[in-house]
């Protein structure tokens, strides 16, 4: 075996973001741009030697060729061996359970999540640790040192390892293992969820439409709610993993799954759909005739999840993101669970799940997630929905007014303005920011602001401080509006704005979400002057 020292420089922009290094999948492609990123998480993690990891990822263009190049970097690097996923498929929780169950030094995820895949599209590479989770911080901020500094990287020459055929073979020294990527998952799932109560319920004639928007849930769902569940062959549609996903974009929400939902409010809805992004960390639940939002659905797991015999002994605590809505908050104060609140990113919750605090977490952007494993998932959230309607016997419509007459409405929404100009979205938030402080007291279109600050975060497990984690305005009444600024996006600013209010009047909760919160979106564009900095005068996208 040859190990090469190829001569590099530090490129522009190796700077991991909310969920790793995201960029136009042509910049990946360039040349040494891959090589110096995962030289720089060699180094930042202290070296590959001796060392074995997990490699995966969502199947996105460029998936098979990256996952060739790491594994002859690990093998120059001296790792021991890589536990490698059939095709360099994995879902991102299938790869971090895989890191939990082989007690591994960490894994490569590879993927953009929700973003498109395609030459002209995104790709993504993000290191997770021994514990199942992203890099945090100190680790992200060394990558970034190493790959600002780095002047060679080190590879072996060789043929592309045949990760199509299962078993192990070696390159050079390290052994490679290419295991089937859904198999140690399903099981896992299996010990989770009550599967009988969940084959009765659909073999009583329960339908479900589970959409797998051409990624890589596409065969986890199909074993797993047709195989395993018996849902009926057909009820997992674009189950085919594709490196462009279809030509779609793999974003489970009301928008980009908008087929779904066509059939979910027509006349012939099944009884539950969902859907998953690109990689399988996220989720949307649609019952027949009735969305349910991701901050809706967290409040409703979080209140049911003893119905799944993993969680039957009750919650040891939950957590939220910061500009997730606080409907999970009033489950926790009814149920005296502690709750919460971290900066966005699922790399925050991580100590919390580690130190045992928290059984179950979750994020606005359709992620939820419990301490199974250390990454949000989105079967694992079908499944608990599906256990708990099994158990209860309820429709997704029945599980939300019930839970809203317990526990009241916090109406809820997201409004992106995508590709702005980042500059002016920085001036924006400048100018917001100095006026927080004068901000309580006074009037906004007819609400009296309560608190106004910039989201800072300290970690109550290792005492580490987040700082600039969104501006956030609350109102008297439970009104509350956030800003800031996305840090998965790769082309401009994107700017979130996650709008809310709330309501214990039991007339107004099947309203229309967004009239709903009418006054709240005027005082939003009232605060922050969207128009005037963005140019924009209504959202890209409303989640
Ligand atoms: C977005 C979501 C965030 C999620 C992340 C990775 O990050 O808002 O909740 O954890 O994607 O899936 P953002 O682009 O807002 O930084
Ligand atoms: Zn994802």
């Amino acid at each position: 075996m040859t190990v090469t020292t190829v001569k590099t420089a530090p490129i522009d922009g190796q700077v991991p973001g909310t969920s790793g290094l995201r960029k136009k999948t042509h910049i990946f492609m360039q040349p040494h741009y891959l090589e110096n990123f995962i030289q720089s998480i060699w180094t930042a993690i202290g070296g590959v030697r001796g060392k074995t990891l997990v490699l995966g990822g969502d199947g996105r263009y460029f998936n098979d060729r990256a996952a060739q190049v790491i594994l002859r970097m690990a093998a120059a690097g001296g790792a021991a061996k890589v536990i490698v996923g059939q095709s360099a498929l994995l879902s991102t929780p299938a790869a971090s359970h895989l890191i939990r169950l082989y007690k591994t030094d960490g894994g490569i995820i590879m993927s953009a999540s929700h973003n498109p895949g395609g030459p002209d599209e995104d790709f993504g590479v993000k290191f997770n640790m021994p514990n199942g989770g992203p890099a945090p911080e100190p680790v992200t901020d060394r990558m970034v040192a190493a790959a600002q500094s780095i002047s060679e990287y080190h590879i072996i020459e060789a043929q592309d390892v045949d990760l199509a055929r299962l078993g192990t073979t070696t390159l050079g020294a390290m052994q490679i293992e290419v295991v089937d990527p859904v198999a140690d998952y399903a099981e896992l799932m299996e010990k989770l969820f009550d599967f009988k109560a969940i084959k009765a319920l659909l073999d009583s004639g329960f339908t479900l439409r589970f959409d797998a928007m051409h990624a890589v849930t596409g065969p986890y769902a199909t074993a797993i709610l047709e195989g395993a569940l018996g849902a009926a062959p057909g009820s997992v549609v674009n189950a085919v993993p594709s490196p462009d996903f279809g030509g779609g974009h793999p974003d489970p929400n009301p928008i980009w799954a908008k087929d779904l939902m066509d059939v979910m409010m027509g006349p012939d809805a099944p009884d539950f759909g969902a859907a998953s992004d690109g990689d399988g960390d996220r989720n949307m639940i649609v019952g027949r005739g009735c969305y349910v939002g991701p901050s809706d659905s967290l409040a409703v797991l979080a209140a049911n999840a003893h119905f799944a015999p993993a969680y039957s002994a009750g919650l040891k605590g939950v957590a939220r993101s910061m500009p997730t809505s606080r409907a999970l908050d009033r489950v926790a104060a009814k149920r005296g669970l502690e709750c919460y609140e971290t900066p966005t990113g699922w790399k925050f919750f991580g100590n919390l799940l580690d130190d045992g605090r928290i059984t179950l977490c979750g994020e606005e952007s359709a992620g939820t997630g419990s301490d199974h494993v250390r990454e949000k998932d989105g079967l694992w959230a079908v499944l608990l929905w599906l256990n708990i309607l099994a158990r209860t016997g309820k429709s997704v419509a029945q599980m939300m007014t019930d839970h809203w007459a317990e526990f009241g409405r916090n109406f809820y929404s997201r409004h992106d303005y995508e590709a702005v100009d980042g500059a002016r979205a920085k001036e924006m938030l400048d100018r917001l920011r100095g006026r927080l402080a004068t901000l309580p007291g006074t009037d906004i279109l007819g609400a009296v602001v309560d608190s106004a600050d910039e989201f800072a975060y300290d970690d109550p497990v290792d005492g580490s401080r987040s700082t600039g984690q969104g501006l956030r305005v609350t109102f008297q009444g439970g009104g509350r509006i956030v800003y800031r600024l996305s840090g998965t996006g790769t082309v401009g600013a994107t700017l979130r704005v996650y709008i809310e209010d709330v309501s214990d009047d039991p007339a107004t909760f099947t309203k229309d979400t967004q009239l709903a919160l009418n006054d709240m979106i005027d005082r939003a564009e009232t605060l922050a002057g969207i128009a005037e900095f963005t140019g924009r005068t209504a959202p890209d996208v409303r989640t």
